[in-house]
Protein backbone atom coordinates (compact mmCIF):
# COMPACT_ATOMS: atom_id res chain seq x y z
CA UNK A 1 0.00 0.00 0.00
CA UNK A 2 1.58 3.23 -1.24
CA UNK A 3 0.63 5.87 1.17
CA UNK A 4 0.17 9.14 -0.99
CA UNK A 5 2.26 11.99 -1.03
CA UNK A 6 1.81 15.76 -1.33
CA UNK A 7 4.46 18.25 -1.97
CA UNK A 8 4.16 22.01 -2.31
CA UNK A 9 6.77 23.46 -4.92
CA UNK A 10 7.00 27.49 -4.32
CA UNK A 11 9.39 27.45 -7.25
CA UNK A 12 11.10 31.38 -6.53
CA UNK A 13 8.42 33.29 -5.05
CA UNK A 14 8.12 33.94 -0.97
CA UNK A 15 10.61 35.67 1.11
CA UNK A 16 11.44 34.49 4.36
CA UNK A 17 8.84 36.58 6.19
CA UNK A 18 6.12 35.05 4.19
CA UNK A 19 7.71 31.55 3.66
CA UNK A 20 7.63 31.15 7.64
CA UNK A 21 3.90 32.39 7.75
CA UNK A 22 3.09 30.19 5.22
CA UNK A 23 4.38 27.22 6.96
CA UNK A 24 2.75 28.31 10.33
CA UNK A 25 -0.47 28.28 8.77
CA UNK A 26 -0.01 24.71 6.99
CA UNK A 27 1.39 23.14 10.45
CA UNK A 28 -1.76 24.14 12.11
CA UNK A 29 -3.87 23.54 9.48
CA UNK A 30 -2.70 20.01 8.85
CA UNK A 31 -1.80 18.97 12.11
CA UNK A 32 -3.82 15.98 12.15
CA UNK A 33 -2.96 14.47 8.76
CA UNK A 34 -1.20 11.11 9.26
CA UNK A 35 -2.64 8.96 5.80
CA UNK A 36 -0.23 11.04 3.78
CA UNK A 37 3.22 12.47 3.31
CA UNK A 38 3.52 16.50 3.24
CA UNK A 39 6.25 17.98 1.80
CA UNK A 40 6.96 21.83 1.30
CA UNK A 41 10.20 22.88 -0.82
CA UNK A 42 10.69 26.54 0.01
CA UNK A 43 13.34 29.24 -1.81
CA UNK A 44 16.64 28.44 -0.33
CA UNK A 45 17.25 31.46 1.27
CA UNK A 46 13.98 30.23 3.42
CA UNK A 47 15.05 26.75 4.27
CA UNK A 48 16.75 26.96 7.39
CA UNK A 49 13.47 29.31 8.90
CA UNK A 50 10.86 27.17 7.62
CA UNK A 51 12.87 23.82 8.92
CA UNK A 52 12.61 25.53 12.29
CA UNK A 53 9.21 26.03 11.75
CA UNK A 54 8.26 22.98 11.24
CA UNK A 55 10.39 20.49 12.69
CA UNK A 56 8.62 19.01 15.61
CA UNK A 57 5.30 18.77 12.88
CA UNK A 58 4.02 16.50 10.86
CA UNK A 59 4.93 18.68 7.84
CA UNK A 60 8.60 17.59 6.34
CA UNK A 61 10.60 20.21 3.86
CA UNK A 62 12.04 19.93 0.33
CA UNK A 63 14.21 21.96 -1.61
CA UNK A 64 13.96 22.46 -5.65
CA UNK A 65 17.40 21.76 -7.01
CA UNK A 66 20.99 20.95 -5.57
CA UNK A 67 24.53 20.71 -6.82
CA UNK A 68 25.98 17.76 -8.32
CA UNK A 69 29.03 18.41 -6.27
CA UNK A 70 30.02 18.34 -2.67
CA UNK A 71 31.91 21.52 -2.05
CA UNK A 72 34.19 23.86 -3.64
CA UNK A 73 34.81 26.58 -6.04
CA UNK A 74 31.34 26.73 -7.93
CA UNK A 75 29.36 30.01 -7.23
CA UNK A 76 26.50 30.33 -6.50
CA UNK A 77 25.28 26.46 -5.82
CA UNK A 78 24.18 25.35 -3.31
CA UNK A 79 25.53 21.27 -2.48
CA UNK A 80 23.53 18.58 -0.89
CA UNK A 81 25.85 18.73 2.73
CA UNK A 82 24.27 21.75 2.75
CA UNK A 83 20.68 20.78 2.59
CA UNK A 84 21.17 18.27 4.75
CA UNK A 85 20.82 19.93 7.81
CA UNK A 86 16.93 20.79 6.60
CA UNK A 87 16.01 18.97 3.72
CA UNK A 88 14.87 15.36 3.98
CA UNK A 89 13.70 15.27 -0.30
CA UNK A 90 14.99 17.51 -2.83
CA UNK A 91 13.33 18.11 -5.84
CA UNK A 92 15.29 17.50 -9.44
CA UNK A 93 15.22 17.67 -13.19
CA UNK A 94 12.19 20.36 -12.58
CA UNK A 95 11.13 20.99 -16.17
CA UNK A 96 12.29 24.82 -15.14
CA UNK A 97 15.23 23.41 -14.39
CA UNK A 98 15.34 22.02 -17.64
CA UNK A 99 14.05 24.38 -19.96
CA UNK A 100 15.67 28.14 -18.99
CA UNK A 101 18.91 26.22 -16.93
CA UNK A 102 20.21 24.02 -19.66
CA UNK A 103 19.92 20.55 -17.11
CA UNK A 104 19.53 17.45 -19.21
CA UNK A 105 19.37 14.05 -18.30
CA UNK A 106 23.07 13.69 -17.75
CA UNK A 107 22.84 15.98 -15.37
CA UNK A 108 19.91 15.15 -13.63
CA UNK A 109 21.56 11.75 -13.75
CA UNK A 110 24.52 13.04 -11.53
CA UNK A 111 22.16 14.94 -8.77
CA UNK A 112 20.19 12.05 -8.38
CA UNK A 113 23.11 10.01 -7.70
CA UNK A 114 24.60 12.15 -5.07
CA UNK A 115 21.17 13.26 -3.58
CA UNK A 116 21.36 9.92 -2.64
CA UNK A 117 25.10 9.78 -1.24
CA UNK A 118 23.67 11.93 0.84
CA UNK A 119 21.16 10.51 2.21
CA UNK A 120 18.47 12.97 0.40
CA UNK A 121 15.34 11.56 -1.16
CA UNK A 122 14.95 12.95 -4.65
CA UNK A 123 11.75 13.72 -6.30
CA UNK A 124 12.78 13.42 -9.63
CA UNK A 125 10.87 15.34 -12.55
CA UNK A 126 10.28 13.89 -16.06
CA UNK A 127 7.28 15.10 -18.46
CA UNK A 128 6.53 15.80 -22.31
CA UNK A 129 6.16 18.99 -24.04
CA UNK A 130 2.86 19.38 -26.09
CA UNK A 131 4.74 19.55 -28.89
CA UNK A 132 6.14 15.91 -28.28
CA UNK A 133 2.35 14.85 -26.47
CA UNK A 134 1.07 16.01 -29.76
CA UNK A 135 3.48 14.07 -32.00
CA UNK A 136 3.01 10.65 -30.32
CA UNK A 137 6.05 10.59 -28.65
CA UNK A 138 5.06 10.91 -25.12
CA UNK A 139 5.77 7.13 -24.28
CA UNK A 140 9.49 7.40 -25.40
CA UNK A 141 10.16 10.74 -24.24
CA UNK A 142 9.27 9.26 -20.45
CA UNK A 143 11.28 6.15 -21.62
CA UNK A 144 14.29 8.00 -21.87
CA UNK A 145 14.15 10.58 -19.55
CA UNK A 146 13.48 7.06 -16.84
CA UNK A 147 16.22 5.61 -18.72
CA UNK A 148 18.88 8.54 -18.80
CA UNK A 149 17.97 10.27 -15.18
CA UNK A 150 18.37 6.62 -13.08
CA UNK A 151 21.55 5.03 -15.18
CA UNK A 152 23.47 3.13 -12.43
CA UNK A 153 20.46 3.49 -10.11
CA UNK A 154 20.46 0.23 -7.80
CA UNK A 155 17.74 -1.54 -6.40
CA UNK A 156 18.22 0.30 -3.32
CA UNK A 157 18.48 3.60 -4.61
CA UNK A 158 15.05 3.52 -6.57
CA UNK A 159 13.46 2.23 -3.04
CA UNK A 160 14.43 6.02 -2.26
CA UNK A 161 13.30 7.29 -4.79
CA UNK A 162 9.62 9.51 -5.84
CA UNK A 163 9.05 10.18 -9.66
CA UNK A 164 6.54 13.12 -10.44
CA UNK A 165 5.26 13.18 -13.94
CA UNK A 166 4.51 16.72 -14.91
CA UNK A 167 3.32 16.98 -18.30
CA UNK A 168 5.30 20.46 -19.06
CA UNK A 169 1.99 22.05 -20.64
CA UNK A 170 0.04 21.18 -17.50
CA UNK A 171 2.75 23.40 -15.44
CA UNK A 172 1.25 26.56 -14.60
CA UNK A 173 -1.37 26.58 -17.62
CA UNK A 174 -4.54 25.71 -15.84
CA UNK A 175 -4.83 22.80 -18.19
CA UNK A 176 -4.54 19.82 -15.88
CA UNK A 177 -4.26 16.03 -17.84
CA UNK A 178 -7.09 14.38 -17.02
CA UNK A 179 -6.82 11.47 -14.57
CA UNK A 180 -7.00 9.31 -17.55
CA UNK A 181 -4.12 11.16 -19.26
CA UNK A 182 -2.38 10.87 -16.28
CA UNK A 183 -2.68 8.03 -14.95
CA UNK A 184 -1.98 6.08 -18.57
CA UNK A 185 1.33 7.42 -18.08
CA UNK A 186 1.80 6.52 -14.26
CA UNK A 187 1.02 2.89 -15.82
CA UNK A 188 3.60 3.20 -18.25
CA UNK A 189 6.26 4.36 -15.91
CA UNK A 190 5.53 1.88 -13.51
CA UNK A 191 6.16 -0.86 -15.96
CA UNK A 192 9.40 0.91 -17.11
CA UNK A 193 10.58 0.32 -13.55
CA UNK A 194 9.50 -3.12 -13.14
CA UNK A 195 11.26 -3.83 -16.41
CA UNK A 196 14.58 -2.57 -15.27
CA UNK A 197 13.90 -3.23 -11.16
CA UNK A 198 11.25 -6.27 -10.80
CA UNK A 199 7.76 -5.98 -9.40
CA UNK A 200 8.18 -5.40 -5.64
CA UNK A 201 10.38 -2.09 -6.54
CA UNK A 202 7.61 -0.83 -9.03
CA UNK A 203 4.72 -1.78 -6.62
CA UNK A 204 6.14 0.41 -3.84
CA UNK A 205 7.06 3.68 -6.12
CA UNK A 206 5.20 6.67 -5.52
CA UNK A 207 4.42 7.83 -8.30
CA UNK A 208 3.23 11.82 -8.50
CA UNK A 209 1.18 13.93 -10.80
CA UNK A 210 2.08 17.29 -10.94
CA UNK A 211 0.46 20.11 -13.73
CA UNK A 212 -2.65 22.78 -12.21
CA UNK A 213 -3.28 20.62 -9.37
CA UNK A 214 -6.15 22.20 -7.69
CA UNK A 215 -8.43 21.86 -4.64
CA UNK A 216 -11.24 20.48 -7.17
CA UNK A 217 -9.75 18.70 -9.05
CA UNK A 218 -6.95 16.47 -6.42
CA UNK A 219 -9.86 13.90 -6.02
CA UNK A 220 -10.64 12.41 -9.35
CA UNK A 221 -6.61 12.12 -10.56
CA UNK A 222 -5.47 10.66 -6.95
CA UNK A 223 -8.68 8.04 -7.12
CA UNK A 224 -6.67 6.71 -10.07
CA UNK A 225 -4.95 3.36 -8.85
CA UNK A 226 -1.49 4.14 -10.04
CA UNK A 227 -1.30 7.72 -9.07
CA UNK A 228 0.32 8.50 -5.31
CA UNK A 229 0.47 12.12 -4.81
CA UNK A 230 0.71 15.28 -6.19
CA UNK A 231 3.26 17.65 -6.47
CA UNK A 232 1.84 21.80 -6.60
CA UNK A 233 3.14 24.58 -7.89
CA UNK A 234 0.94 27.19 -7.97
CA UNK A 235 -1.79 26.43 -5.72
CA UNK A 236 0.76 25.45 -2.74
CA UNK A 237 1.60 29.20 -2.18
CA UNK A 238 -1.82 29.92 -0.28
CA UNK A 239 -2.37 27.99 2.68
CA UNK A 240 -6.11 27.40 2.54
CA UNK A 241 -5.53 26.11 -1.44
CA UNK A 242 -2.56 24.01 -0.36
CA UNK A 243 -4.54 22.57 2.57
CA UNK A 244 -7.07 21.74 0.65
CA UNK A 245 -5.58 19.85 -1.50
CA UNK A 246 -4.03 17.57 1.24
CA UNK A 247 -7.33 17.24 2.76
CA UNK A 248 -9.63 16.56 -0.32
P1 LIG B 1 1.50 24.27 -11.16
O1 LIG B 1 0.79 23.51 -10.09
O2 LIG B 1 1.58 25.74 -10.88
O3 LIG B 1 0.98 23.95 -12.51
O4 LIG B 1 3.04 23.77 -11.13
C1 LIG B 1 3.30 22.42 -11.15
C2 LIG B 1 4.75 22.24 -10.88
O5 LIG B 1 5.59 22.60 -11.69
C3 LIG B 1 5.14 21.63 -9.60
O6 LIG B 1 6.49 21.31 -9.58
Amino acid sequence: MRKLFIAGNWKMNKNVKESVSLAKSLINRLKDVQDKDVVVCPAFTALSQVYEEVKDSNVKVGAQNMSFEDEGAYTGEISPRMLKDFCEYVILGHSERRQYFGEDDEIVNKKVKKALEHGLKPILCIGETLEERDGDKTFDIIESQLKKSLKNMDKNDMKKIIIAYEPIWAIGTGKTATPEQAEEVHVFIRKVIKKSYGDEIASELRILYGGSVKPDNVKTLMEKEDIDGALVGGASLDAESFSGIVDF
